[in-house]
């Protein structure tokens, strides 16, 4: 009530997007924690970089200490967590950025959300691919070892639910591949998304 969004004088995609020389794309990455979201998509934005390309990183950590910080792990909080990511994701692919998200994202449901969101053409979902197992022998963050504890309530893959994705666009499984190899993958498959015709 009371509000007018007003969208058609502002410029648009197409304009910003011939600046950038690029098209839009949120490229949402999800999986377990410690799975090498954030990793990957680091190594893959470096490259893009370089090709002179404007990216973002919108990693759910690092947004839980500033736009989500009021949030928890409960099944509630999390798609808040999300819907707040995917709004965000979608300003920024309509002003032409290629847009890495790395947030855990764990039910279909979640994923069903953000497709809504940011819309089907302008996403591309990658299910980065680690058993609970292993991402617990790697514990980068110690968070497995507090888990096994009892010490983290709702952790993904232990008592809060994990349900891989049926139909993402790419897999990336990194049990058997490098971070280097990982981000070639993922860069060839999102090449056709991001080049202008
Ligand atoms: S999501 O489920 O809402 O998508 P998000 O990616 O934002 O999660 O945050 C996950 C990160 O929060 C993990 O990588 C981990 O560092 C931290 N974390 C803290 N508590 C939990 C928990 N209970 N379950 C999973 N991750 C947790």
């Amino acid at each position: 009530m009371n509000i007018h969004p007003e969208f058609h004088r502002f410029l648009n995609r197409h304009d910003k997007e011939t600046l950038l020389k690029q098209k839009g794309l949120a490229i949402w990455m999800c999986g377990l924690s410690g799975s090498g979201k954030s990793t990957i998509a680091n190594a893959a934005e470096r490259v893009l970089h370089q090709q002179g390309r404007f990216t973002i990183i919108l990693d759910g950590d690092n947004l839980r200490t500033g736009l989500n910080t009021n949030l928890g792990f409960s099944d509630e909080d999390r798609l808040e967590n999300i819907r707040r990511i995917a709004e965000t994701a979608k300003i920024l692919v309509e002003n032409g950025i290629i847009v890495f998200i790395s947030a855990i994202t764990p039910r279909g449901e979640l994923r069903d959300l953000t497709r809504g969101i940011v819309g089907e053409r302008n996403l591309f979902e990658i299910y980065v691919k680690a058993s609970y197992e292993a991402c617990e022998k790697r514990d980068v963050k110690g968070l497995y070892a507090k888990a096994s504890r009892g010490e983290i309530e709702h952790f993904t893959g232990k008592d809060g639910s994990f349900e891989p994705p049926s139909t993402p666009d790419l897999t990336i499984d990194t049990e058997s591949l490098s971070v280097e190899e990982a981000a070639i993958d993922l860069l060839e498959a999102i090449l056709p998304k991001i080049n202008r015709p």
